[in-house]
């Protein structure tokens, strides 16, 4: 089927991308166990995610491989709440489309990874998604100026990509802010979500600085009470105020 004609005809899907309100929790379910999925996804929505973080990687850019489309799809099946698709993969213009159809809301490609950021940021749009750029820790955000208005998101990684549990790298939170401003000068409404090693020690300064969205890993699925830390993160972000 042509790409334009892609919008999500399921029921339960709007045509239009879905971005959560902000702040935002995104559990990312990279540690979730995934023999009991459903119920990890309904405790972390019970504790207050607004979104889930869904981490697919090819085993080429980053050195992992987890999951396809169709695990997408039935995570979909799962929850009300917006999927947002992060593509650690090669040529993702490949799988957009695929992606889309599995029920993605937001969709963020690698800058890394992707030479003609605004054919593929269309291809996004075309599809029915929000499209999203991530940029691993030591890509400066200047390489996105000449597309930052066209974005939906920004997605700065706080590690480098490819597995959970990995330690905040300290200099991302400068990253933020210096996005931050350069969107408010701008005037753009892109959002910035941040993702790797973020927790309740250090969620409170990513929002004050300037993050919207908040993916958390082993923050949430540590195999202990998922809904339980998320309510604890969910409630420390509500709490903060950007500066
Ligand atoms: C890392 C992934 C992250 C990861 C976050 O490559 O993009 O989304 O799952 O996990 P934590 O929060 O444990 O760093
Ligand atoms: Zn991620």
């Amino acid at each position: 089927m042509a790409v334009a004609s892609v919008v999500k005809e399921r029921p339960g899907h709007r045509a239009a991308a879905r971005m959560p309100a902000t702040p935002a929790l995104a559990p990312s379910i990279l540690t979730a166990d995934f023999g009991h999925l459903a119920d990890e996804i309904a405790a972390a929505e019970a504790g207050g995610a607004k979104l889930f973080h869904l981490d697919v990687m090819d085993g080429h850019f980053v050195p992992n491989l987890t999951m396809g489309p169709l695990v997408v799809e039935a995570i979909d099946r799962l929850t009300d709440l917006p999927l947002d698709v992060h593509l650690m993969i090669e040529q993702p213009d490949r799988y957009v489309e695929r992606f889309a159809r599995a029920g993605a809301d937001m969709i963020s490609v690698h800058q890394e990874t992707a030479p003609h950021l605004h054919r593929t940021v269309q291809l996004i749009r075309d599809c029915g998604a929000a499209p999203g750029v991530a940029l691993n820790p030591a890509t400066p955000i200047g390489v996105l100026d000449e597309i930052l208005p066209d974005l939906d998101y920004v997605l700065l990684m706080s590690v480098n990509p490819g597995f959970g549990g990995q330690r905040f790298i300290p200099s991302v939170m400068t990253k933020v802010a210096a996005l931050r401003r350069r969107l408010d000068e701008s005037g753009a409404k892109t959002k910035i979500e941040v993702d790797g090693g973020v927790g309740p020690d250090n969620i409170v300064a990513l929002r004050e600085n300037g993050a919207d969205i908040l993916v958390a890993g082993s923050a949430v699925f540590d195999g202990r009470d998922p809904k339980g830390r998320a309510r604890t993160l969910a409630a420390l972000l509500e709490r903060a105020r950007r500066r």
